[in-house]
């Protein structure tokens, strides 16, 4: 996989790095080692960073993996707010609960198992902050089921809009090409909502940031 900026800038940004807890080092060496894809550092404390800023008190996460993020948004949550994260594979799920255990925040996340396709047009409460960071094949229905969930106001938070640089290129590797186009096509429909203030940042694998208006 492709990085979108230079090497020798993330090692710079690296350097500069606080020691992360030894709860969320460890989470981020287990999903390198097992490969399993989660938010990038930087990502991370920018999403933190609007979690302390808009101080959400419902937010909607849409693909959970082994909890990285939802720890990371539900340790900045003020007392009243809580977490929804919606995760389809079991195995993750597995991990997920046990690591949201291991981080005492029980009560502040609820993981709700099943296909946010399917989970979604269930919920009926809106949300102050949603992120998504699913399936790429999936990002446009969850993205509208995500519309209808938002308050206006509220912060749409979605990952992976650079694609590990592969949107942006000419040159995808044919086990790339199907979530590339995803992303592409996403990312038009992305940036001309009436509904939703868009940008796209160069930050970790390229993140959208959209408000409600
Ligand atoms: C990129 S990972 C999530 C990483 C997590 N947000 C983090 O940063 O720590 C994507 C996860 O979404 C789950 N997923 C993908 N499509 C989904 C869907 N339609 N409904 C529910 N979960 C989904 C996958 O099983 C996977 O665990």
């Amino acid at each position: 996989m492709s990085s979108i900026i230079y090497p020798n800038q993330i090692e710079y940004l690296e350097s500069l790095r606080a020691e992360p807890d030894p709860l969320i080092k460890e989470m981020e060496e287990f999903a390198r080692e097992n490969r399993v894809p989660i938010l990038d550092w930087k990502s991370a404390e920018l999403l933190e960073q609007i979690v302390l800023m808009i101080k959400p008190k419902r937010v909607l996460e849409i693909g959970t993996a082994i909890a990285y993020s939802s720890i990371r948004i539900a340790r900045r949550l003020k007392k009243k707010g809580t977490l929804d994260t919606i995760e389809k594979s079991l195995d993750n799920i597995a991990l997920a609960s046990e690591y949201i255990r291991r981080a005492e925040l029980t009560s502040k996340i609820n993981l709700i198992e099943g296909d946010a396709l399917a989970v979604m047009p269930q919920l009926e409460k809106k949300y102050d902050l949603i992120f998504l960071d699913a399936d790429k094949e999936d990002y446009e229905k969850l993205f509208y089921y995500s519309l209808v969930l938002l308050k206006k106001g509220g912060v749409l938070f979605v990952d992976n809009l650079l694609w590990h640089g592969y949107a942006a290129s000419s040159k995808v590797p044919t086990n790339y090409r199907n979530s590339t186009k995803a992303i592409r096509e996403f990312n038009k429909l992305f940036m001309n909502q009436d509904a939703l203030w868009t940008t796209i940042f160069s930050i970790g694998d390229g993140i959208g940031l959209g408000v409600k208006i």
